[in-house]
């Protein structure tokens, strides 16, 4: 289990979302260090933090996706929901005492790199031809869906 890397082929060239994956994987880096440190409830606050904050920049992708006119839309909410359930299952486990952090780990790393680099690569070009005009509009949607 290693620490995971920021590289240059995970960049979608879409600032907003760029920071927002990288958020993602500081808050995988988190869970490798509570899980290194065996404090289970750092990890239980990691996992909460990781869910709520991927749910939130899922919607965001997906209003981008939207408003640009993505023709794969619903089959890359498809696979957002699916992965939501998918990390909320490994959430119950973890509630439930079992030992799952690890496992949980290796999947959001191997998950994540995997749908940036073909699922999210696939609608970047069409987006940023929609949205390249328009910073303003994305901070808004951002300050809409984070609060910031
Ligand atoms: Fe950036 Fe489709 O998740």
């Amino acid at each position: 289990m290693a620490h995971m890397e920021w590289t240059s082929d995970l960049d979608t060239g879409i600032e907003v979302i760029d920071n927002q994956h990288k958020r993602i994987v500081d808050y995988i880096n988190e869970l490798h260090h509570a899980i290194e440190n065996s404090d289970r409830d750092e990890v239980g606050d990691v996992i909460n933090q990781l869910i709520d904050y991927t749910q939130s920049h899922f919607t965001f992708e997906e209003e981008m996706m939207e408003e640009a006119g993505y023709p794969f839309l619903r089959a890359h909410q498809r696979v957002h929901g699916l992965f939501i359930r998918r990390v909320e299952t490994f959430k119950e486990q973890f509630e439930n005492g079992e030992d799952i952090a690890r496992e949980l780990h290796t999947v959001l790393k191997t998950w994540l790199v995997n749908h940036i680099k073909h699922d999210d690569a696939d609608y970047a070009e069409l987006v940023r031809q929609h949205t390249g005009a328009d910073t303003a509009h994305n901070r808004g949607l951002f300050s809409k869906l984070f609060g910031r």
